[in-house]
């Protein structure tokens, strides 16, 4: 089992990404414990990934009302406790010298407080070396739990991909976080075929591409496809298939991909192409109904919720999120299945 240390800014996403990529057994303010992950180091949801080591007994303080300062001797010591107590009890070997890192969550000890008394306990096994340990040890303090784990990596991050900083940039293109959580929602890693048929300037492709996706993207604007097919070229080594078409009508045959990730047009700034944007929604989401293969996962943006249009064209909701992007714009994510018949 894996212990993912998750970014803050959307829980509810990175929360979905984890489950995507394994199987998720629980999560909380900060974390997700995940069964065989698939991806580790690609996440974009997660800080790092360690593998699970063990936790505190339940009920330790930290993170109740009012307890935590009341006094050197309440729930603050009693976290440190069940994490000393916890640390003493794991069977963990390192391969040389180790270190604590820990990160509180809400009200607690201080990081540096945990970190010196669960290092204590090791100490007596291995040496420590603050710098450049061999071994890190992550503890994790969220609502009432301490989790313990040994740090497998940290998740790449997204340098020199923000849409600004790309060679062809579009007013409304989405991040390579977003985009890189979206893939991998939708399965789009791996050898598994992703396609985004309205790809604008190329981003769920990218961040499909770069971890083993293999990308086929289309859009109305000849435009976009061009500036997606630069895009491509200068991350990916030019590798995905583009066509400039009409979402409505596809040029793939049935069930010829695994997934699908689609930002419809939406904002001032997007030009919707062959009707409203409702009618464009249907008739775009009827072919991903046709040609993800059954099971794939389709995952469908917009700045209202898809769900009706979505099934009324033959998908199961799956799940739903939200991704607020400035006061007056907030995303509408839904996960879609291709209904049994
Ligand atoms: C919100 S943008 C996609 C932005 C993209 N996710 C990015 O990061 O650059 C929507 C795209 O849909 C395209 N579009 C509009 N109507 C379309 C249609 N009927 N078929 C295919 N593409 C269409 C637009 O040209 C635009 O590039």
């Amino acid at each position: 089992m894996y212990l993912l240390e998750l970014k803050g800014s959307n829980h509810a996403l990175a929360v979905a990404e984890a489950d995507a990529v394994g199987e998720l057994v629980d999560e909380g303010r900060g974390y997700a414990l995940v069964r065989e992950p698939d991806v580790t180091r690609r996440l974009a949801g997660s800080h790092r990934v360690s593998r699970f080591l063990g936790e505190s007994g339940a009920g330790v303080g930290g993170s109740g009302e009012g307890a935590v300062g009341e006094s050197a001797g309440g729930s603050v010591e009693e976290t440190i406790g069940a994490a000393v107590e916890a640390a003493r009890g794991l069977g963990v070997s390192f391969d040389g010298s180790f270190a604590v890192r820990a990160r509180v969550h809400g009200d607690g000890p201080s990081s540096a407080e945990l970190e010196r008394r669960v290092g204590g306990v090791f100490a007596e096994r291995a040496r420590v070396d603050l710098d450049s340990p061999d071994d890190v040890v992550r503890v994790v303090v969220s609502e009432g739990r301490v989790l313990l784990g040994l740090e497998v990596c940290e998740t790449e991050g997204f340098e020199g991909r923000a849409p600004t900083e790309k060679p062809f940039f579009k007013p409304g293109s989405m991040s390579p976080a977003l985009a890189r959580a979206l893939s991998n929602i939708a399965g789009g890693y791996d050898g598994a075929t992703l396609l985004d048929p309205m790809c604008g300037t190329g981003g769920v492709l990218v961040e499909s591409a770069l971890v083993g996706g293999r990308a086929v993207g289309g859009d109305a604007s000849r435009e976009m496809v061009e500036g997606a097919r630069v895009n491509l070229r200068e991350f990916c080594d030019g590798v995905g298939e583009l066509f400039v078409g009409d979402g409505r009508s596809l040029p793939l045959d049935d069930s010829s991909v695994d997934c699908a990730v689609t930002d419809l047009p939406y904002g001032r700034a997007s030009h919707v192409e062959g009707g409203s944007a409702e009618s464009v929604a249907r008739g775009v989401l009827g072919e991903l109904c046709r040609v993800v293969r059954d099971s794939g996962r389709v995952v469908a943006v917009s700045d209202g919720w898809l769900d009706e249009t979505a099934r009324s064209v033959g998908f199961e909701v799956v799940d739903r999120f939200e991704d607020r992007v400035h006061r007056s714009l907030t995303r509408r994510i839904v996960v879609l299945s291709v209904r049994d018949a």
